[in-house]
């Protein structure tokens, strides 16, 4: 299910508005009738003004009573008015309509929190349903719809990632990027072994679903100056193969295509945003099961370009799959930039937590675009360090790398994996996001819902629509 929720504008608040909602700095519009004046109801209900906070009055209507929602909007901040937003829809949950006079301010972050607060995931009638239309009044109709375009992004690709893996395998991601409507090229198990892809052939083996490579294009109406390429690992289900994960671990693995789920939604969404850039997106998509087929830790695979590597643990097989994808957009792309999104490792969880996404990159320039843009999006990165004395780790004494550490000198789960990747990415500036620590969300709250949070996709569109 995507958004449910539609999202109208108008200019002014119509007489009939089932629910508004009013920010406590503005004036209330002609027809509604306070029991106080606002500054007498908020002193009464001892607000404070936060972004968060919403106090219901009830009016004296035409027909009846009416609700106003007082609402805060704390310092104006891009993130208080997606606070601000967040809790009116979650406030609204079950309810018809619900308009908004909306802050003095950008609408594009509101709107944005507004719609994302409506996502919801079922499979079956069960729960209440998110406000069924949100009414922005006064607001600027362009960002609205911008802001629409990028949480129906969101939702796509948190659909994705949350639909169960008895529904969906590589062939089925490779439908879901056909979908897009955008020139699509899949490589199926014949032509990756054709190919060469030999780390995503690995990975896939063990599985009844055989893998696959997934490609989109993005051409903008203009010519483009840049060309990225997005890379992203489509795991559909990680049971960790012969290196089984334990059960408690194995559960959430279903997201663990929600870096592949980010790629397919951000090219989805590049058109309607007018992007400037061309770029090509990369899935990698292979499920990892252990069967009489599996790879075997102490197998020794070939990647794409020819590069060896000792697989010690079939549990790390994002860095397998993406290390293809990234060798075949070095060689074959001759992009500008190269930038990958994986659920890579648990242990950039224990380094960053659930909020804050990890960026690894060889350029620095590149670097800092990611993070900027991702705090303009609500989607905060935090730079992370490729530290060369760890290069040691990866040695293995039979082929050119080995895929995971084998003895623990070195720990840095996270670090260890990304040097694993620059091996394959050749010398174009390249980045790295590990999402495992901000892909799942353990709460409902704000504009996550429990489940996929599609991280990745509004610091992505951001980035690519604005530098
Ligand atoms: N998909 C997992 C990483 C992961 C863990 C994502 C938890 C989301 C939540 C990845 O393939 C994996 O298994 N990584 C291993 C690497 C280890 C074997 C070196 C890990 O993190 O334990
Ligand atoms: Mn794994
Ligand atoms: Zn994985």
């Amino acid at each position: 299910m995507p958004i449910e929720t539609t999202a109208t504008v108008v200019a002014e608040v119509p007489d009939d508005a089932e629910l508004l909602a009013v920010p406590y700095a503005s004036d209330l519009s002609p027809g509604v009738e306070l029991p106080l004046p606002v500054s007498g109801l908020l002193a009464h209900y001892e607000a404070k003004g936060e972004a968060g906070e919403i106090v219901e009055v009830p009016v004296a209507r035409a027909g009846g009573v009416g609700r106003v929602l007082l609402y805060g909007v704390g310092d104006g901040s891009p993130k208080a008015l997606r606070t601000a937003a967040a809790g009116l829809t979650r406030k609204a949950r079950g309810r018809d309509t619900l308009t908004v006079v909306t802050p003095d301010a950008d609408v594009a972050p509101f709107a944005e929190a507004a719609l994302l607060a409506a996502y919801t995931f079922r499979i079956g009638g069960a729960g209440r349903k998110a406000v069924r239309e949100l009414v922005f009044a006064g607001a600027d109709e362009e960002r609205v719809r911008r802001a629409e375009t990028v949480a129906r992004a969101v939702a796509l690709a948190r659909d994705l990632a949350n639909t169960p893996a008895s529904v969906k395998n590589p062939a089925w991601l490779a439908e879901q990027a056909a979908g897009s409507g955008l020139p699509v090229r899949v490589w199926d198990e014949d032509e990756l072994r054709a190919g060469g892809f030999g780390g995503i052939l690995a990975v896939g083996r063990g599985s009844v679903s055989p893998p696959r490579l997934i490609q989109l294009s993005y051409t903008p109406q203009e010519p483009a100056e840049r060309h990225v390429v997005l890379v992203g690992k489509g795991i559909t289900f990680d049971s960790g193969g012969l290196s089984l994960k334990p059960t408690a671990n194995m559960k959430f693995q279903k997201t663990d295509m929600a870096g592949g789920a980010v790629v397919i939604a951000v090219l989805g969404a590049l058109a309607a945003l007018k992007a400037p850039v061309r770029v090509t997106g990369l899935i990698a998509a292979a499920e990892n099961m252990p069967s009489g087929t599996s790879q075997r830790p102490s197998d020794v695979i070939t990647h794409y370009g020819g590069r060896t590597v000792e697989v010690l643990n079939t549990d790390a097989e994002g860095r397998l799959v993406l290390a293809d994808a990234l060798a075949y957009a070095d060689a074959e792309l001759d992009p500008d930039a190269v930038v990958d999104i994986a659920t890579l490792t648990g242990a950039i969880t224990v380094a960053l937590g659930r909020n804050v996404g990890a960026v690894y990159a060889s350029d620095d320039v590149l670097a800092k675009q990611l993070v900027e843009s991702g705090q303009a999006a609500d989607d905060r990165l935090w730079r992370m360090p490729l530290i060369e004395d760890y290069t040691p780790a990866l040695e293995s004494s039979v082929a050119d790398l080995a895929n995971v550490e084998s003895g623990s000198t070195f720990g840095a789960g996270s670090i260890t994996a990304a040097l694993f990747l620059r091996e394959f990415a050749g010398e174009r500036p390249w980045a790295h996001l590990d999402i495992a620590g901000v892909g799942r969300s353990t709460v409902d709250e704000g504009v996550l819902t429990k489940g996929a949070t599609g991280f990745g996709v509004r610091l992505l569109l951001e980035w690519l629509t604005t530098s």
